[in-house]
């Protein structure tokens, strides 16, 4: 009988190149006839910063599913361990730890207690960050602009000190840096924000020049507006204001703390040997509008 609107093809008939498509019963007797597929970070040890909630939560969490050991870092040493119990609830392996990112003593035990742990660092994703008060540049404060600096751009400088330190050692390493779509275009009313988050291209460009040849990747990825609760806050349950949101990025709609972790985790896999000094804009054609 021909296919008719009321008789629509299976999904498992022929497509249009002949191919048949893969059923789920199929899928199932592939991933047992191949066991031992491993995940995209198996066996590797992640720092994960602002691993709390978020992006860096979103990650912490893939990393894990994907078989890395992580050490999620955050201020917020209770959301993180809560992040931690359920990552081992999973099946998989995480630690949390303390640091306020800002302190050089902090930073240098972050290092120090991951390679206690686990005996090396692998890969590090140096996420936190804040995401600052909207205003014109004449209203903008020293203290706000310090601050600023000191979490969104001098932290990740001594993140990258102390873990480019054991990867030199160890011949082998990966870094991502989270900067911002305001990491290549200016974003209005935040000028400090936008100053940080292009210092941090600046740190990934230099520090993938200087440890190429040493076996160290370094990389950065740019996310566009993300739904995370700093912007679940400045939604404020509104949709007219998530819409408004949405129509700033190329694709319409924001992106998900997942979409980003994705590109980071892929980032610091084996898949990615050959990407290092990259920034990866990950924001569904935004900036290149
Ligand atoms: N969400 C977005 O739309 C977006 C867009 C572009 C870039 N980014 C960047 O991505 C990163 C993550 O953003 P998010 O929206 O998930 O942030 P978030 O505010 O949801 O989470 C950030 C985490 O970092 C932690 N943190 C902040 N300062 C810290 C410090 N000094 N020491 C230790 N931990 C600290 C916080 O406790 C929190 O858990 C940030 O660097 C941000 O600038 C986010």
């Amino acid at each position: 009988m021909a296919d008719t609107p009321s008789n629509p093809p299976s999904p498992l008939d022929p497509t249009p190149l002949g191919i048949p498509l893969v059923g789920e019963e199929t899928s199932e007797m592939m991933r047992a006839a191949f066991p031992l597929r491993l995940g995209l970070v198996e066996g590797k040890v992640v720092i994960v910063t602002g691993a709390a909630r978020g992006i860096g939560e979103a990650a912490a969490r893939l990393f894990a599913s994907e078989g890395a050991a992580v050490m999620v870092v955050d201020k917020d040493v209770a959301a993180a361990e809560a992040v931690v119990k359920e990552i081992r609830t999973r099946g998989g392996e995480a630690t949390a730890f303390d640091a306020d990112l800002t302190t050089e003593a902090d930073v240098e035990a972050m290092v120090l207690s991951t390679v206690h742990a686990y005996g090396r660092v692998d890969c590090a994703f140096n996420n936190a960050g804040i995401s600052g008060r909207f205003g014109s540049f004449l209203d903008l404060t020293l203290n706000e602009w310090q601050q600023m600096i000191s979490i969104n751009l001098t932290s990740v400088f001594l993140c990258m000190k102390y873990e480019l330190a054991v990867m030199a050692v160890q011949g082998y390493g990966v870094i991502v840096n989270a900067s911002s779509s305001a990491g290549i275009v200016g974003a209005p009313g935040l000028p400090h924000y936008t100053a940080a988050k292009h210092g941090v291209l600046g740190l990934t460009k230099c520090a993938a020049q200087e440890f190429a040849a040493k076996g160290v990747r370094v990389n950065a990825v740019l996310p566009g507006t993300t739904r995370t609760p700093t912007i679940e806050a400045y939604i404020n349950g509104d949709p007219a204001v998530e819409q408004t949101l949405g129509r700033s990025v190329g694709r319409g709609f924001l992106g998900e703390a997942s979409e980003v972790a994705e590109a980071a985790v892929w980032l610091c896999s084996d898949r990615a040997s050959f990407v290092s000094g990259a920034t990866l804009a990950v924001d569904g054609a935004t900036t290149n509008r």
